[in-house]
Order: structure tokens, then C-alpha cells, then sequence
């Protein structure tokens, strides 16, 4: 056998990367599918971002995932852009295409719902309002996704509210803004709280939220995943919510990446599951 038959290759690029899972779930896959192929750190500086781009088909990479601070840069220097990345206005996958130029995906609002999905297989965006803490950029894949998925009464919150106010105008009548003031308030009645803000990750501040007007029966998220329970989601499972860790965020946006270089779909297992936890 020819070791370099069907070899493919493809990475992540960051700036810095070396905290990246992102290596040991697609490197668990490519063995558990018996694949020929790796998947490796790219380190790679944002003025570099651009040459480091096109060398990926010079170098026979089926393609690479973006992380910080690359992925709102790269949307204007792959040849195309998928219309969900576009709205997202982030990509965090490339493609390299069989003629050579590259295709800029976003699957992180994929992997946002499916993680809910995972939790209560009978998930419905529109089963009632929404609140969304937060207006940065991973709330724009989180807004998206829920539009996309139905969501039909998002009430949107940020300490900044001018941001709040360009993303409602943005995204359209789904998205009413909250005051950050306000915030409990916007508690009553919702059948989801997300968490997008970067409150309550290791090293900062737990964010300032108050659940006593939020039902018992409301799903509480969290795309923080260091730790891997915040505070917002202990309070939330102390008072009997069910909670989604960013955990699921993370395995499931690395799917769609994955089938696309290698052309099988990957399964998340108990296994990779234990694998990514132990890393914390
Ligand atoms: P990311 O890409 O992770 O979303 P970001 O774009 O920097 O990162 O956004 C961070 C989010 O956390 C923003 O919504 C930010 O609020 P502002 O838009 O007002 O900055 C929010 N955030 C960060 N620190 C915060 C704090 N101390 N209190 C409230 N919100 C905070």
C-alpha cells in the first residue's frame, strides 16, 4: 500500500492555538474511521493569514478550521463564502475545493443547535421566547442558528446596548432589545436562556444574572466551556433547569468540518466525549 494514497491533511489556524482541542477530536475520528490522514496546529500570525491561506492546496490540505483571531479576517480572503457564514459574518471552516480555491463555512451555529438537540432530542426553536445575554461575535452564530432554526421571539441583552440595537436592526423583527438593566426581567416566560457572553469563563467575573422569574421547566445553555460548569448553570441545575455546557457547541461544530475534508460523517461517541472532558 502507498502511504500517501487518499493521505489528507487539515489543521486549525490560530493565533495562539496550542489550547486547541480541536486536534484531539478530529485526530479521534480519523482513527476511528481507519482514515489515512492527520490533523495538526497551524500557528499561524494574522499577517500571515492571508499567504498561510493559500498555501493550504500548495500543501495538499483538504482544508483547516479558523479560531482566534482569524475568523472574521479569512471571510474576505477564501474565493467564496457559504450565505449562512455570510450572515454570521465569521467563518470558522475552509474548504479546499477540487479546482483548487477555497470555501469559507461557519458550523458553529450548527453545532450551537445540535448540542441542544443532543440534550432534548424534541428541541423546538419555537417553543417559546428566548433570551440571549450577549452581542460579540459568538453571539452572532447563536442569533443566526435560532433564526434559522424558527425561533420566533428573541429578546436580545448586552451591556453594550448599541450593539444589541445594530444586530436587532441586522437580523430582523425576531430580535427585540433588552436593557442590560433589565435582564431579569427578561427571565419570565422563555423556554431558553443562552449564555454568549464571555461572564462566568475561567478567570472572569461569574455573570450578574438573577433566575427567579425564569420557569422551572426553561433550558438554560452556555457556550462557556472552561469550566465546564459555569455558575450560571450550577444556580440553573440547583433550582432543577435543565442545562447544555459549551461542551456540545464544540464537538458538534466540528462535524460538518470534518465530512467535508474527509467525506465521512464522524460520530460522537461516550469515548470522545471522556476524551475531550479529561482535558480540562
Ligand atoms: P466573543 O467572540 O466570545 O463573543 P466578543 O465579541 O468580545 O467575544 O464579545 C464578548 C461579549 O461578552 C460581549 O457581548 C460583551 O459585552 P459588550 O458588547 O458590552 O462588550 C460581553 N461581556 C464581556 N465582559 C462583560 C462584562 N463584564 N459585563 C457584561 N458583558 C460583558
Amino acid at each position: 500500500m502507498t502511504p500517501a494514497l487518499n493521505y489528507r491533511l487539515a489543521g486549525v489556524m490560530g493565533w495562539p492555538v496550542a489550547h486547541s482541542r480541536s486536534p484531539l477530536i478530529h485526530t479521534h475520528w480519523i482513527e476511528q474511521q481507519g482514515l489515512n490522514g492527520a490533523y495538526v496546529l497551524l500557528p499561524v500570525r494574522p499577517d500571515h493569514l492571508a499567504v498561510a491561506l493559500r498555501s493550504l492546496p500548495v500543501l495538499g490540505f483538504a482544508g483547516c478550521n479558523l479560531t482566534i483571531p482569524h475568523k472574521v479576517a479569512a471571510i474576505s480572503l477564501v474565493d467564496r463564502v457559504d450565505p449562512v457564514a455570510q450572515r454570521i459574518g465569521a467563518i470558522n471552516t475552509v474548504v479546499v475545493e477540487p479546482d483548487q480555491s477555497l470555501t469559507g463555512l461557519n458550523t458553529d451555529g450548527f453545532g450551537y443547535i445540535q448540542s441542544l438537540i443532543d440534550a432534548q432530542p424534541a428541541w423546538q426553536a419555537d417553543a417559546g421566547p428566548i433570551t440571549v445575554l450577549g452581542a460579540g461575535g459568538a453571539a452572532r452564530a447563536v442569533l443566526v442558528a435560532l433564526i434559522d432554526a424558527g425561533a420566533r421571539e428573541i429578546r436580545l441583552a448586552n451591556r453594550s446596548g448599541a450593539k444589541a440595537h445594530d444586530m436587532a436592526q441586522e437580523f430582523g423583527n425576531a430580535i427585540e432589545v433588552v436593557p442590560w438593566e433589565e435582564r431579569n426581567d427578561a427571565m419570565a416566560g422563555i423556554a431558553l436562556l443562552v449564555n454568549t457572553t464571555s461572564l462566568g469563563m475561567h478567570g472572569q467575573a461569574a455573570l450578574d444574572v438573577r433566575l427567579d422569574q425564569l420557569p422551572a421547566h426553561a433550558l438554560v445553555s452556555d457556550i462557556v466551556y472552561v469550566p465546564l460548569e459555569t455558575p450560571l448553570l450550577t444556580e440553573a441545575r440547583k433550582r432543577g433547569n435543565p442545562t447544555v455546557n459549551g461542551l456540545g457547541m464544540l464537538l458538534n461544530q466540528a462535524r460538518p468540518a470534518f465530512e467535508a475534508w474527509f467525506g465521512v460523517p464522524p460520530t460522537l461517541t461516550p469515548e470522545l466525549l471522556s476524551k475531550v472532558r479529561a482535558t480540562f
